[in-house]
């Protein structure tokens, strides 16, 4: 019988990590960053940047990035590939969109099947000239202006990758954007700006919906960046410490901004005994400490107005679900649709290879937990999805590594350190 007994330092969090190397890139001056995330989808930002012409280097444990400015970006002699990464995609077609430079963006065949409109529409609506594959997809080319109009935005997704990419466009747009969000999304950009001293304004219009007004051009002198650490890489890990008994373990330096803890109150009312202690803020985040024990699960009834905070989750809550007692629901799945694979379709193939009862109701999903005895090995299919194959190689440890993952390395997409965390945690009876 495998546990998880100690305490880890998880890796960088990865959208901060994004915001980071680009937004040091669009100031001037010098930023050393700590505690990057060192995964693939982070060196897709990071090559990118470089092709767009901002020198970035390691030295020791730090990342040094020598801004270029908001309007800095040179154009590129290459294609820039954003490999596996939709962050990389979306955020960067926003951040060059108002720098007159010709680029064109590409990405490997998960990237190419997600849908690009979602952002460019905005750009082009203020002034960008676009080329979408299809009227969708990468590859794409940006022939962007320093010319951009500024205007109002109306959200109609709840993304944070849109309402980044047209902040990141509006630093460089000369007078008033306003961009209006309806459901409320993970902040890290806006977090991070104001850590970096960009005054702009964010006020509420009700309760969950956010205005935010920019008033460019914006000249945003470099600071030191420390990134907190990755609270949805850290779900794997509570998720496993809740379901393998006799587990105890300690999480330190988590990112705990309300956007993307949700899944924590979330195991806590499914009974699991997760206690959080806020220690510090870093660059604008809070940071905390979290403690978590096996737990009897139950399982409960998640509404489809959590699913934007819940949106990397699902599948290791998925997991979580399958080992509680009785009937979890899980409402408003459309986005995960549009992810690194059909998350929806994922999830419910190999359960039911497993033999757990899951019930795929259009965007919902139903799970009854069951208890689940396996003798033989059930291949499981990732779709070359990181978060996919890190939620199974969790549940793998309960049915005694009985679950064979097809496709490890996608792991490396977000956390490369996967492994080598779960190794140092497990413990065997
Ligand atoms: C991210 C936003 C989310 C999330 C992704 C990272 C970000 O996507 O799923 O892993 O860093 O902005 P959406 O904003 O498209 O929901």
């Amino acid at each position: 019988m495998f546990y998880f007994k100690g305490s880890i330092k998880i890796s960088g969090d990865k959208s901060i990590s994004h915001r980071a190397l680009i937004l040091s890139s669009m100031s001037t001056g010098m930023t050393k960053i700590t505690n990057l995330l060192e995964s693939e989808d982070i060196f897709s930002t990071l090559n990118i940047l470089k092709l767009l012409g901002v020198k970035i280097f390691k030295d020791g444990s730090r990342w040094i990035v020598h801004g270029n400015g908001t309007n800095g970006f040179i154009e590129p002699e290459k294609p820039l590939n954003c490999g596996n990464s939709g962050t990389t995609a979306r955020l960067m077609i926003g951040a060059v969109a108002s720098n007159p430079i010709y680029c064109t963006f590409f990405g490997d065949d998960s990237l190419s099947k997600r849908s690009m409109s979602r952002v460019t529409k905005y750009l082009e609506r203020v002034g960008a000239e676009i080329n979408v594959t299809r009227g969708d997809f990468l590859p794409l080319t940006v022939k962007g202006s320093a010319n951009l109009l500024p205007l109002e935005h109306q959200m109609v997704k709840a993304s944070a990758q849109i309402k980044s990419a047209l902040i990141l466009a509006a630093l460089n747009i000369h007078g008033k954007t306003k961009i209006i969000e309806n459901i409320r999304t993970r902040n890290h950009t806006e977090n991070l700006l104001k850590y970096l001293n960009v005054k702009f304004k964010i006020s509420e219009l009700k309760k969950g919906t956010n205005i935010i007004e920019m008033n460019g051009p914006y000249e945003i002198r470099s600071k030191d960046i420390e990134v907190a650490s990755d609270p949805s890489s850290a779900a794997f890990f509570i998720v496993g410490a809740l379901i393998l008994p006799k587990s105890k373990i300690t999480l330190n330096n988590i990112l705990l901004n309300s956007t993307r803890i949700e899944f924590i109150k979330i195991l806590k009312k499914m009974g699991g005994k997760i206690t959080v202690k806020k220690t510090k803020n870093i660059c604008g985040e809070s940071v905390g400490t979290i403690k978590i024990e096996y737990s009897k699960l139950k399982g409960i009834n998640i509404p489809s107005s959590l699913s934007s905070f819940l949106i990397d989750e699902y599948p290791i809550l998925s997991i979580a679900a399958s080992q509680a007692k009785g009937k979890t629901t899980m409402k408003g799945l459309e986005e995960l649709r549009h992810k690194e694979s059909d998350r929806i379709k994922s999830i419910t193939y190999n359960f039911k290879r497993i033999g757990i009862d899951i019930l795929e109701k259009g965007n919902n999903l139903e799970i009854h937990g069951k208890n689940l005895k396996i003798d033989k090995e059930i291949k499981i299919k990732t779709y070359g999805d990181h978060r996919i194959a890190m939620s199974f190689s969790i549940l793998s440890l309960l049915y005694k590594r009985k679950l064979k993952i097809d496709n490890l390395q996608c792991i490396a997409i977000s956390y490369p350190e996967f492994n080598n965390h779960l190794n140092y945690l497990l413990r065997s009876l």
